[in-house]
């Protein structure tokens, strides 16, 4: 039950800051830019913080350094390590395998969305409804996919490691110019009321600490076994616990930045501001068509959401591509073509979910419904299983000598049993709730 690491060919490694600006790039993304802002503004402003805040320390955080650990320990992607822990337990990797193929497929269509709309920043924006009834959102998200393959079909320092390099200071530069233009906007004031004034009453609802759980998993890439995949190039001078500290930490400024971004804008102009989805797709681009130097600030807004949403697909594919690496033995490049296929055709129905056919399944637009079983319900159950196998069936003292290694931080095994008994009950409490909350 102790890990393998005699592996006959070397593991690719990162080299330093590559493993930190890689998990950000996986972090920070969609979740963060476009949903974060709309969710908090849906459920309470500043009070939404709050539940956030608990369920990011008791579970988020945690979880991100387990599954950075199991990574490194392991030195496999998640099918792998769970048949290193356990050659019975081979196929419960297949969970988180399916989950993120899946969330590849579709967030690759919105991704898609945001590439169109950077050009239309300039060329003129096309109404929401056209635009999706037309060619053209096929079109982005082919094109998306095939940008994401060509990344990761180098190897691991010259794809997705050196993509980083650029993608990241490029999307900290967007988040800056935009956040200082919001602030000189006349209705700063309202907005940032509107975001963060909390109003605590909605704390009683159970809906809203269900929301807050499933937004920390999604914005943090957890239970994904992405984060377990990026881990496992992790070279072992690296202390995991202060990388997780660093990661997480940047997820949650952006997501904070952009509602700072995106409220001021609306309430300068006079916008509902609870459009929620709809908001970066047809609320803001009304904005941008009528603001002063609209065009400039519109392709920067879309480069932002798209440059965020191109480097967390890197890790979606990665994830696919280290799986059959690993278990086959196949050619990076055969890996990278197979997921992107399979992402293409998966993804098919959600492309089309909102071009007028009306494609819906159980009720929603397709995509939605995709997004609430991969997105958002397996994603505990995952985690849990994740939890679980690991802390339990992993000898403590090899998981806490991983988890301590070249760091000034020591966990103590007060850490192991923390992950044995209270993340896994935290988790169902989150799970149960969840399905009530959806089927009720
Ligand atoms: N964390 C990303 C975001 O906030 O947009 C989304 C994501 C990335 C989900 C990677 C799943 C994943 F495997
Ligand atoms: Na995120």
């Amino acid at each position: 039950m102790s890990p393998e690491s005699t592996d006959s060919t070397k593991r690719a490694e990162w080299s330093r800051y590559g493993f930190v600006l890689a998990a950000i790039g996986s972090a920070v993304g969609l979740g963060n830019i476009w949903r974060f802002p709309y969710v908090v503004g849906e459920n309470g402003g500043g009070a939404f913080l709050i539940p956030y805040i608990i369920s990011f320390f008791c579970f988020g955080i945690p979880l991100m350094i387990l599954e950075f650990t199991v990574g490194r320990g392991f030195r496999g992607s998640v099918v792998t390590a769970f048949g290193r822990l356990h050659p019975r337990l081979r196929h419960l990797g297949l969970l988180p395998f399916v989950m993120t193929l899946v969330v590849f497929s579709y967030y690759s269509v919105i991704a898609g969305w945001t590439l169109a709309y950077i050009i239309f920043s300039v060329t003129g924006y096309m109404d929401f409804k056209t635009f999706t009834s037309s060619p053209l959102p096929l079109i982005t998200f082919f094109a998306t996919i095939l940008l994401a393959g060509t990344v990761v079909k180098v190897d691991l320092k010259d794809g997705i490691e050196r993509a980083n390099r650029y993608l990241m200071p490029m999307l900290a530069l967007a988040l800056l110019i935009m956040f200082v233009q919001a602030l000189a906007l006349p209705g700063v004031q309202a907005g940032l009321a509107y975001y963060l004034t909390p109003d605590l009453s909605v704390l009683s609802d159970p809906g809203i600490w269900v929301q807050a759980a499933g937004q920390v998993f999604f914005s943090l890439s957890i239970g994904f076994g992405v984060l377990l995949t990026y881990g496992s190039y992790l070279s072992d001078s690296a202390p995991i616990p202060r990388s997780a500290a660093v990661v997480a930490g940047a997820d949650f400024l952006v997501a904070l930045v952009a509602g700072v971004i995106i409220f001021p804008v609306v309430f300068s102009f006079g916008f509902d501001p609870v459009s929620g989805p709809q908001l970066a797709f047809i609320t803001l681009p009304r904005i941008f068509s009528t603001m002063a130097f609209g065009s400039f600030f519109g392709a920067l807004f879309f480069i932002l959401l798209f440059v965020g949403a191109l480097s967390s697909i890197l890790s979606m594919v990665e994830g696919g591509v280290a799986t059959m690496v690993d278990e086959w033995a196949w050619p990076r490049k055969k890996a990278t073509y197979l997921v992107c296929t399979l992402a293409a055709v998966i993804g098919l129905p959600s492309a089309l979910s909102y071009a007028g056919f009306n494609l819906t399944l159980f009720g929603a637009p397709f995509l939605d419904t995709v997004d609430l079983l991969f997105g958002i319900l397996l994603v505990p159950v995952s985690a849990s299983v994740i939890c679980l196998a690991f802390s339990w069936l992993w000898n403590p003292e090899s998981l806490l000598a991983e988890a301590n290694k070249n760091s000034r931080f020591k966990f103590s095994r007060a850490a192991v049993y923390y992950l044995r008994y209270v993340v896994p009950l935290l988790l169902l409490v989150t799970l149960a709730s969840t399905v009530a909350m959806t089927l009720l």
